[in-house]
């Protein structure tokens, strides 16, 4: 399954970081604004149950978030989503999978993992660009071999390539994207996209 955002602030934040001219210190903000877009909408379904609590005037019933959510970001562009989802869900768990692709084939070369439990929680996997979707099906494989059931994947921007790609390996996992765009280059750049994430994120 596949969701684009259809927010109007979804469209003018996916806009300003396609903008070459936005600098890194504008395109961090826009980054955590449409992570918060995607978070949201990524966990609308998100179980919750019921508990007493004593208001100023009386008791109510109210309900709580149930079960753990873990976020897993892929190093290291996937870090600028973070900071959205723990502001959020500050409870949140967090895993770290250290992937990155190599210029010349574009397969993705794995150097970090480092996850909490993943029993019974929700799984947000973040990575702004889904592109090839090779980086995306690796770090799902590593996430389910490590206990994880329930996972949603939250992109920026992806390519039609990259969602076919998840959706053969991994039909269970949903999509949440920013944008679906037209394709990948011959350098498998995603286009129009916003170039290379990590780079803009980063100032490299
Ligand atoms: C980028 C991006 C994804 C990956 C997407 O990371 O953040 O992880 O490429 O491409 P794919 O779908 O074809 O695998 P990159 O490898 O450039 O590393 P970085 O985050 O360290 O910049
Ligand atoms: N990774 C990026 O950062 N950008 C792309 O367009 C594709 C992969």
């Amino acid at each position: 399954m596949l969701r684009i955002l259809d927010h109007p602030l979804a469209l003018h934040l996916v806009t300003h970081l396609r903008d070459k001219t936005t600098s890194p210190a504008t395109f961090r903000p826009l980054c955590h604004h449409l992570s918060v877009l995607l978070a949201l909408e990524a966990t609308r379904d998100l179980a919750t149950r019921e508990i007493a609590v004593d208001t100023p005037l009386e008791p109510c019933i109210g309900r709580v978030l149930a079960r753990p959510l873990v976020v897993v970001p892929i190093l290291r562009a996937g870090l600028g989503m973070v900071e959205a989802v723990v502001s959020l869900f500050p409870d949140v768990g967090v895993g770290y999978i250290g992937l990155e692709r190599d210029h010349a084939t574009a397969r993705a070369r794995s150097y970090y993992c480092k996850l909490p439990p993943l029993a019974g929680a929700r799984v947000l996997l973040v990575d702004p660009m889904l592109a090839t979707g090779g980086s995306a099906a690796q770090a799902l494989d590593v996430i389910k071999r490590q206990g994880g059931v329930e996972i949603r994947m939250l992109n920026v921007v992806a390519a039609p390539e990259g969602v076919r790609a998840v959706e053969a390996a991994h039909p269970d996992v949903a999509i949440f994207a920013g944008a679906l765009d037209r394709g990948l280059n011959a350098q498998k750049y995603i286009l129009p996209g916003l170039g290379d994430f990590g780079d803009r994120l980063y100032g490299t």
